[in-house]
Parts: C-alpha cells; structure tokens; sequence
C-alpha cells in the first residue's frame, strides 16, 4: 500500500509504547486510526495527539482476548470512520520464570492477549480489509519468535504461534488476496513499559514483585528495555514495511545472528544455547 493518506488503520494496545508511536506514525502519514487498548487515560491521551495531527481518531476500550469485543472493535472502526485497510495487531504482555513454575493462570493471560489478540484480531479485520478492496496487516511477534531465550516461555509460545499464523495468513492471502499484504514485527528490545505488564493483569496472575525472583530477572528485563530502541523509530520501520510490503521487520541487525545460530543447532542436533538473551 504505497499511499497511506485518507486510509484507515486499527491499532491494538495504542495506549503505550510501539502501539501509541504506531498510531502518530499512521497519523502522521495522514491515515484515519481506530485506536484500542484496555488501559482509559493513557489511551485517551493518545488518541488527542492523534486528533491533533489532523486526522479523524476512534478510541474504544478493548480486550484484545475477548472475540467479541474486537468484533465490537472492527464493526466500529468501519461504521465510525468509513472503511478497514491496516490492522496492527500490537497489544501483548509478557511474564516469566521456569518453565515449571509458572502459574496456569499466567500462561492463559499471556496467551490470552498475545496470541487470542492477534488471531481474533485477524479474525475480525481480515475480513472488512478485503471489503475495503486493499490493505496490510501486521502482527507484532518479537525476536523471542524466532529464538527461545530462557525465563520467557509463555511469551516465546505466544510469539512463535503469532510468526507462524503470520506466514500461513501471507500465503493464504497472496493466493487469493493479493491485494493485501502481511509483515511480522520481530524486535529485540524496545524503550516501552512492556516490563510493566502485570499493571493490566487480571488479579490471579501473580506479578514479579509477588513472586519468587531471585535471579533478579525483572530487574535485568527492565534494564534491558530501559536501553532498548526508541519505539518511534520501530514505528517508522512499520511505515517503511507497509508502503513496500515487506514480510519481516527484525528491528536489531546484529540479532539475526541469533536466528541463524538457532536453525544451525536445530540442524545440527545440538541443544539449545542459553546466549539466546542479547545484552
Ligand atoms: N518492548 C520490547 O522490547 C518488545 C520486544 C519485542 C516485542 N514487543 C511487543 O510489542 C508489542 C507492544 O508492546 P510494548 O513494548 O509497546 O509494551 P507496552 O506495555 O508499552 O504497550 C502494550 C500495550 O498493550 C496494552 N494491552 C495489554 N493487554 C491488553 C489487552 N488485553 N487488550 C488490549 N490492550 C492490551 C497495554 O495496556 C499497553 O498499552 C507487544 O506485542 C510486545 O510483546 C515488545
């Protein structure tokens, strides 16, 4: 989609970090948004810089788990502002530990938004993009869907089910939609508040200050983002992708690494490394 101007775009978890720079980028290209997120304020707030750049704004609030709710979503989007082309389905939380410690009620919450988001997301604007006769989707994954670093397995479960729904949506789509295209976001670390997820977390999902940590693995997580890429310039590659339909955005160059060693020792029959977290 080269032209973005006068278009429409749908964003989840637009209240905060890449899904709030998502929906000023769009705005910026002159691209009507629907924005959503669970969280009042912070989308509010976000949705009255969008107005000001000079584009019409939707906000709704919305749990991305609940199909019904992005139904809700993607019926108003077009009844409010005319039509569907993009859906960045962004929203997502993450959360850890050791594999066999983590609470089910972990496991549903980050599945639940991270993976349920985008397939009901997919689900619900797929449909209104191919009425809307072109478009692009793209669904936030990480680099923790092409790598499996430990500590994080909800989240990498989550991400790699959202890369490979993606590749399979691509190719269903370029055989009978060719008119819309697909790109998986994959980044490394990004300056957000996505370490402090557990604040829209339902009240049984034991958070990092309530839980054993004595690796100190909440800590050394925040670091890492608090260094990580500004979300504006995640975004702007997002635009990039969308105008020249590309597949993949892996945000760090000197990750890629990573991916590559990974596929070696899968083919190789060695075990999975532990220098999967870059610093
Ligand atoms: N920040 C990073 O380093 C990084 C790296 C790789 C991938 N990602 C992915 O980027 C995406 C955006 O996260 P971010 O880093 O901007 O974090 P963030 O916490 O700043 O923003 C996430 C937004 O999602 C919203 N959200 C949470 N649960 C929701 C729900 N059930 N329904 C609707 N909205 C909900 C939050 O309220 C928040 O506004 C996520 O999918 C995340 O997994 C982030």
């Amino acid at each position: 989609m080269e032209e973005l101007e006068g278009k429409v775009a749908v964003i989840t978890g637009a209240a905060s970090g890449i899904g709030r720079s998502l929906a000023l980028a769009f705005a910026r290209e002159g691209t009507h948004v629907s924005l959503a997120d669970i969280e009042a304020d912070p989308l509010s707030e976000t949705a009255e810089a969008a107005r000001e750049i000079g584009v019409n704004v939707h906000a709704s609030i919305t749990d991305v788990r609940d199909p019904e709710a992005v139904e809700a979503l993607a019926e108003s989007t077009v009844s409010r502002l005319g039509a569907l082309h993009v859906a960045c389905n962004n929203a997502g939380v993450s959360g850890g530990g050791n594999t066999w410690e983590i609470p089910p009620e972990t496991w549903d919450w980050i599945i639940g938004v991270n993976l349920f988001g985008v397939i009901n997301g997919v689900r619900s604007f797929t449909p209104r993009i191919i009425s809307s006769g072109e478009g692009h989707i793209v669904n936030t994954a990480s680099m923790a869907g092409l790598t499996s670093p430990p500590f994080m397995s909800p989240y990498n479960v989550s991400k790699h089910a959202v890369v490979t729904l993606s590749e399979s949506l691509s190719v269903e789509l370029s055989l009978q939609h060719p008119e819309i295209g697909v790109t998986v976001l994959c980044p490394g670390w990004v300056r957000t508040r996505i370490h402090e997820a557990h604040r829209n977390s339902p009240d049984a999902v034991v958070g990092p200050s309530e839980g054993d940590d004595e690796m100190g693995l909440a800590d050394i997580a925040r670091l890492l983002i608090e260094g990580g890429l500004d979300p504006d310039d995640v975004a702007a590659m997002v635009i990039d992708a969308v105008k020249n339909r590309e597949s993949w955005i892996l945000t760090h160059d000197d990750w890629t690494e990573m991916v590559t060693e990974r596929t070696r020792r899968i083919v190789a029959g060695e075990p999975p490394s532990v220098g999967q977290i870059p610093t």
